[in-house]
């Protein structure tokens, strides 16, 4: 299950995100907006991360005008790792290095197709764990103090 949410600029890909999610099958939360009449995108930041860290779901997927509000807002809160991608390569190797829990990408700054290859990247890889867990085990050290 995961959470998802946009502001008004990322309105109409989120629309196209959970078409592909009930194709794939894919469980989802649709923390909103729900129009696409001006918003402010920590308003959906911010629920959408506290629920993925309270582990009610597994990942969150954050869209604004640019990725860069949702991915402020959402590394605000604690636990978790918001990475914004826009290539795939990125959105796998925040999976793998970073364990990242929340994507956000940006509708003004890529189109549909690409959007959708990033985000079956994201979901789809698993953490490496090992030495990298030192890492991120570094920064929830940080979130800790
Ligand atoms: C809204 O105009 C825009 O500022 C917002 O969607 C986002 O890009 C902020 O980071």
């Amino acid at each position: 299950m995961i959470a998802i949410g946009s502001d008004h600029g990322g309105f109409s890909l989120k629309k196209e995100l959970t078409a592909y999610l009930e194709k794939k099958g894919i469980e989802y939360k649709d923390f909103g907006t729900h129009s696409d009449a001006s918003c402010d995108y920590p308003d959906v930041a911010i629920p959408v991360a506290e629920a993925v860290a309270a582990g009610e779901y597994r990942f969150g997927i954050l869209i604004c005008g640019t990725g860069i509000g949702m991915s402020i807002a959402a590394n605000k809160v604690k636990g978790i790792r918001a990475a914004l991608c826009h290539d795939v390569y990125s959105a796998k190797m925040t999976r793998l290095h970073n364990d990242a829990n929340v994507l956000c990408c940006g509708a003004r700054v890529i189109g549909l197709g690409l959007f959708l290859e990033i985000v079956e990247a994201f979901l789809s890889t698993g953490f490496e764990g090992g030495r990298h867990s030192v890492r991120t085990g570094k920064i929830s050290a940080r979130e800790a103090e």
